[in-house]
């Protein structure tokens, strides 16, 4: 049975890899990560406000000193609350990498790609064998259109591309009005990878305090659906690798998203629910499926449900939801 896949250009053994979490923080369980079955690792973020507050004592170009932004600087953790310093940060990709022997991932969070990103060098020097680059941005600026948005997506990959050797992914939000375009322009920008996608951390509110109340809700695999439609409709349709992040809580979820049209899967709550052995029960579950439904490699089931020999893609997914509306019986 060939699970293998190609994931950013490396041959894994199978697709399931660890998503960036504090999974990654602690050498014991990066080892026991790999003990357990995981493919390749990401470590959690660093992010660009960390980067720049360490460097020039500012986030987002502005002083947290300066009394005119102390209030709209003041959510922002402080240099100590961060696990890692960035060049702490550095020395960890280097620790881990003497640690395992599967591929390793280094992440980068931020929103713009102009001071940061020299340090991604820094990471490839450190011996990642990848970058994640997540640009996590809620914009709020009502004057900002999605094509300026879209604009800094791009240009930050073929700006990063020009001057590291190693693969970069990027993991994106959906809330585009066009995703499609979206990937198809990080595919021209030399994209290695799309990471499908990045799950927003969204506050409820307190209505005793009358405040937003921001917490982690670790997914389930009903997140899942998002991503198996947008991994079914790129399928085929652009080169880079599609990983899928969000919702991958069963090894039927993991059979969905291969069908779907998946290279690979990072894994984070699940993994926090289970324990590193979990990997080793993705696959087996993979392994099972393939030998009953008489699959020798993963190449002859991936895209099988995807929308690659559709001929109108959009008419398919305008009819099913006409039809799913009307599947209602009271
Ligand atoms: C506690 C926690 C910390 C996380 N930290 C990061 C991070 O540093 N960088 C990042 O890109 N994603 C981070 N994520 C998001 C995960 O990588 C992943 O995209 C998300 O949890 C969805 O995958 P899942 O359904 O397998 O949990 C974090 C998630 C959790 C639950």
């Amino acid at each position: 049975m060939d699970t293998s896949t190609s994931f950013l250009g490396f041959r894994l053994p199978h697709p399931f890899i660890a998503g960036a979490s504090p999974l990654g923080f602690d050498l014991d369980t990066v080892k026991r990560l790999e003990d357990g079955g995981c493919a390749a690792i990401v470590i959690p973020s660093l992010f660009e406000e960390q980067i720049t507050l360490a460097g020039t004592g500012r986030i987002h170009q502005r002083d947290p000193l300066d009394a005119e932004w102390t209030a709209a600087l003041a959510h922002f953790p402080g240099a100590a609350d961060y696990a890692l310093t960035p060049d702490g940060y550095a020395e960890h990709i280097d620790r881990v990498k003497r640690t395992v022997a599967i591929p390793v991932i280094a992440s980068l969070n931020g929103t713009s790609g102009t001071s940061w990103l020299t340090f991604s060098r820094i990471l490839e020097q450190a011996g990642a064998d990848a970058l994640e680059l997540n640009l996590y941005e809620v914009v709020t600026d009502l004057s900002v259109p999605g094509t300026a948005v879209e604009h800094e997506l791009t240009s930050t990959v073929s700006e990063l591309k020009r001057f590291l050797k190693i693969p970069i992914a990027v993991k994106v939000s959906p809330f585009f009005s066009a995703f499609g375009h979206v990937a198809r322009q990080l595919d021209a920008a030399g994209a290695d990878g799309i990471v499908l996608f990045n799950r927003f951390y969204q506050p409820d509110i307190d209505t005793t305090t009358m405040t937003p109340a921001p917490r982690v809700a670790l997914s389930t695999s009903a997140d899942l659906l998002l991503r198996l439609r947008w991994l079914a409709i790129l399928h085929g349709r652009v080169r880079p690798t599609l990983v899928v992040t969000g919702g991958v809580a069963t090894p039927d979820d993991g059979i969905k998203a291969l069908l779907a049209g998946a290279d690979a899967m990072q894994m984070v709550s699940a993994i926090l629910k289970h324990g590193p052995a979990y990997f080793t029960v993705m696959r087996d579950g993979l392994e099972r499926w393939m030998e009953q439904h008489q699959f020798r490699r993963l190449t002859e089931m991936r895209g099988l449900a995807s929308l690659k020999q559709t001929v109108d893609p959009a008419a398919f997914e305008r009819a099913h939801y006409i039809r799913t509306l009307q599947s209602w019986r009271a």
